[in-house]
């Protein structure tokens, strides 16, 4: 495969976006974008601020001026803020629980937007995040909309949680992912929906590598066409 593509993968919490994303990436040769960790990575700044997400001025601030690096090392991306290494801090039931009320204030999605629009503009790319297909690359040369159940999704996040020592509630989880879900659904800009012309991909039941082969194969169609 010659061309470049530009490939987005949104889809709510849990559905297995970043596993997948970052599968087709590699078998690619693409960069993978992790675009929901930039987001988290302003809140946990925001967090250690001292801010609360009413303080949307300070946030917006942080977002604007934020120096984020995202590096991918041993198959893995790892975050960096102002040169600390935050990639496990990010993932925090405290940063989760801010970091959708964070992503719903227009100033702090514009600078994020404008900088996923400047990393992705020469294609090789794997974005995946809420609003990839249907705001910041509308666009993009594959789009796909990566589901599954609520039960799936809170099992995984718990099982996940549960391996970094996190120990919580599975009931709590599947609360506060169905919460998450309103709040990215519901928001006013560029909530999460599906693009008109992304294909569905719902992992309830498919294994990682039944996803990561459908978008292969979707690539492969879009290159033989162009
Ligand atoms: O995929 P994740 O759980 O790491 O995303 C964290 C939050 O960031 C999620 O609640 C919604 C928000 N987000 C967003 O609004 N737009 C994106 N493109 C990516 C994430």
């Amino acid at each position: 495969m010659t061309q470049k593509l530009t490939i987005a993968i949104d889809g709510p919490a849990g559905a297995g976006k970043s596993t997948v994303a970052q599968i087709v990436a590699r078998r690619l040769g693409y960069i993978y974008l992790d675009t929901g960790a930039m987001y988290r990575a302003v809140t946990w700044k925001a967090i250690s601020c001292g801010l609360t997400s009413n303080a949307a001025m300070e946030i917006i601030a942080i977002a604007e001026t934020i120096d984020l690096r995202l590096a991918y090392i041993d198959g893995k991306t790892r975050v960096f803020v102002d040169d600390t290494e935050v990639t496990g801090d990010i993932r925090s039931p405290e940063v989760t629980g801010m970091v959708s009320a964070v992503a719903q204030i227009a100033g702090v999605r514009e600078a994020m937007t404008r900088l996923l629009r400047e990393l992705a503009r020469d294609g090789g790319v794997v974005l995946d995040g809420r609003d990839i297909g249907t705001y910041v690359l509308p666009d993009a040369d594959i789009k796909i909309f990566l589901t599954a159940s609520i039960e799936e999704r809170a099992k995984r996040r718990w099982l996940e949680l549960k391996e970094k020592g996190y120990a919580v509630d599975l009931e709590q989880l599947k609360d506060d992912i169905r919460c998450r879900d309103d709040m990215d659904c519901k928001r006013e800009l560029a909530p999460l929906v599906r693009a008109k012309d992304a294909v569905l991909v719902d992992t309830t039941e498919l294994s990682i590598e039944g996803a990561v082969q459908t978008i292969l194969k979707l690539c492969e169609e879009k290159t033989r066409r162009v």
